[in-house]
């Protein structure tokens, strides 16, 4: 059987570089965010934020690779130690999706131009907004993307208690020895 694919008892390549790779992309927007909110207006903030949507656009792409891959490989993946794992790993999915989905959307309904990567990806327009675009990130994109970070610290940290705990060494099989 070929590394790229999972196997029962550990994840393959393609499945460990996005999950590292999205994790480290999804710690630096989380930077971007606590300096925005820690330090506003200052000149790290304007840094930062100002990689904020290409990091957020970069996340979008993964994250719909990561699931087709997901859907794809689901029956010769490890099995999950227990439904709380199953539901944390789905949630981690869906905030995934969503939370960049509805900026992007909202973006978009804005009427502004976005430039990304030196790339035009939206013209934008000066007709109005479109506020049906607008009110779901008003709403949703701030708090979900914190409910995300301490999904992600929870996480995290059960990774290493199940490591520390004995029986399952779940952290073995995402980083393939
Ligand atoms: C997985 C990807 C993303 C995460 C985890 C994320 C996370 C966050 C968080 C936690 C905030 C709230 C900061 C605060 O409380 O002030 C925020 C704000 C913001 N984000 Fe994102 N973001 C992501 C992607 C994007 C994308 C793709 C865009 C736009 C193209 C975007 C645009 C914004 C804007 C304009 C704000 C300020 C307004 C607001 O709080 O809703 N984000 N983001
Ligand atoms: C240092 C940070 C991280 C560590 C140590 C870590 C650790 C792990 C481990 C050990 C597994 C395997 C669990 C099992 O097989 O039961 C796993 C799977 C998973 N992790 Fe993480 N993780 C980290 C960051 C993240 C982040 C930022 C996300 C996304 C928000 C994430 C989402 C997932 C998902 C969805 C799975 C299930 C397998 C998959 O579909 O990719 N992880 N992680």
């Amino acid at each position: 059987m070929s590394n790229l694919h999972d196997s029962a008892d550990r994840y393959g390549l393609v499945t460990r570089l996005l999950h590292w790779n999205m994790a480290i992309l999804l710690g630096w927007q989380f930077v971007t965010v606590i300096a925005h909110t820690a330090m506003e207006d200052s000149g790290l903030d304007k840094l930062l934020w100002s990689t904020h949507k290409p990091t957020g656009l970069l996340l979008m792409i993964l994250v719909l690779i990561r699931l087709v891959w997901a859907v794809a490989s689901h029956s010769r993946r490890p099995a999950a130690i227990s439904l709380m794992a199953k539901l944390g790993h789905a949630s981690l999915y869906v905030l995934m999706f969503v939370i960049p989905f509805v900026a992007l959307l909202r973006q978009y309904g804005s009427g502004r131009e976005f430039v990304a990567f030196g790339m035009t990806l939206m013209p934008g327009f000066s007709d109005g907004k479109i506020r049906w675009m607008i009110e779901p990130a008003n709403l949703l994109h701030g708090n979900l993307g914190w409910l995300l970070l301490v999904l992600v610290i929870g996480h995290v940290v059960m990774a290493f208690v199940h490591r520390r705990l004995g029986g399952e060494d779940v952290l073995a099989r995402m980083i393939g020895r």
